[in-house]
């Protein structure tokens, strides 16, 4: 009896080829296809698994749990990598590996596979993940080992197996797309100099072409995770999809940027990410508003290490797990409403409450109602400034 493979399978040509690839090296291929709101349809993947000699298609939705147990937990983090990415591709791997292993283990398998290649974060994403879950099974990537040297050769070796792919349809990018994301690489790209032509973002509209006035949207957060929208409760994923329509007809959430990657090199990304940024900033503002200062400052240090952990693939690790504790804590008080204001490309917080505001009007006030006691200012200035007297010589300037 031939051992079994469980395959992280998209339905492109790349994983498709993996699955003839490795059941022509005698593996019983299990095709693992995992939606987290790419939005394709899976039966046309499904036919084309079948074709290229997969013995089983296992399709799981997986969106309601990659929205409240990765997305909300990045989200109240603020887990920004390099102060740019908003993370969609990577939040989406852990959990993917995370299903690839389960169906391993109802599958009796002795390996997982995936179809990243051998220069990006995907494969340590998926490769660390399915370690640090089951160090017992093997882990195949066909694409770094393989000998097709274009994605002419794979696609004349796809046709002559008979896997049904629609070359007509292939973008000159590599997409990855899912609910908190699309991410755009390669093709014209490439040069950093040259600006994405017009046919590189997916979904969003340009600011050019954005619609004429302004939106606004009010999200309800409870204990730091959106629950509501424009005053009724929503349930999570549609959420996210609703200001994924939303910001993308305000032509927000478009970004640009050069990124280090894991392998060390650097990369040009092109992300659409309209939801992640909207939610991203109201979030922010609401924590302004709700939590002391040194709270604050404190878990804003911690953002980019969070950002870090989440790119390189250490999900599932100790650190990130205590980083989760702390930023759970902090989410007590995150109750309350923001409105936001999209228009042109741009997202602006216009209005936040709270019944946990810290904020009170007759201390910050500058009219008659002010209460604010401005003589204790003086002695409060003088021992603020008191240990740094004298440390300046007069030659100093
Ligand atoms: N650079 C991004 C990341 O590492 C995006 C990867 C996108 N993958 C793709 N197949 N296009 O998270």
């Amino acid at each position: 009896m031939s051992r079994t493979v469980v395959l992280a399978y998209s339905g492109g040509l790349d994983t498709s080829v993996c699955v003839k690839w490795l059941a022509d090296r005698g593996w019983r291929v299990v095709a693992f296809m995992a939606n987290v709101g790419q939005g394709e349809p899976p039966a046309i993947a499904v036919k084309r698994a079948k074709a290229a000699r997969a013995a089983r298609v296992v399709v799981r939705d997986l969106r309601r749990e990659f929205v409240t147990d990765f997305i909300w937990p990045a989200l109240k983090a603020h887990a920004v990598y390099e102060g740019k990415y908003l993370l969609a591709t990577a939040l989406s791997r852990p959990l993917i590996a995370k299903h690839l292993v389960a169906v391993a283990h109802e599958m009796k398998a002795h390996a997982v596979a995936h179809g990243c290649t051998g220069k990006g974060n995907d494969q340590v994403r998926f490769e660390v993940t399915a370690r640090i879950l089951d160090p017992r099974l093997t882990v195949i990537a066909p694409v770094r080992e393989w000998q097709f040297r274009s994605r002419e050769e794979e696609i004349e070796y796809a046709l002559r197996h008979r896997i049904p792919i629609d070359v007509s349809k292939r973008s000159p990018y590599s997409i990855d797309r899912n609910l908190w994301g699309t991410s755009i690489e390669a093709g014209a790209l490439e040069d950093p100099w040259v600006e994405p032509p017009a046919d590189t973002y997916r979904s969003i509209r340009s600011a050019e072409r954005a619609a004429s006035r302004p939106g606004y949207a009010t999200i309800g957060f409870s204990q730091g995770v959106p629950t509501a929208l424009n005053g009724t409760r929503c349930e999570a994923v549609k959420l996210v999809e609703r200001l994924n329509a939303l910001g993308a007809l305000h032509g927000v959430g478009r970004y640009d940027l050069m990124e280090s990657r894991v392998v060390g090199i650097k990369s040009r990304e092109v992300y659409e990410a309209p939801a992640a940024t909207i939610l991203l900033e109201a979030h922010q503002e609401l924590e302004r508003l709700v939590l002391d200062r040194e709270l604050l400052h404190v878990k804003q240090g911690l953002a980019a290490t969070y950002a870090e952990l989440v790119y390189s693939g250490l999900w599932f690790t100790p650190l990130k797990a205590a980083l989760d504790a702390f930023v759970e804590e902090t989410q007590r008080r995150v109750t309350g409403l923001v409105r936001v204001k999209l228009f042109k490309g741009t997202c602006q917080v216009v209005g936040r409450k709270s019944p946990h505001s810290l904020y009170r009007e007759r201390l910050a006030t500058y009219s008659a109602k002010d209460q604010f006691d401005q003589r204790a200012a003086e002695g409060f200035i003088k021992l603020f400034g008191l240990p740094y007297e004298g440390t300046r010589k007069d030659s100093d300037q």
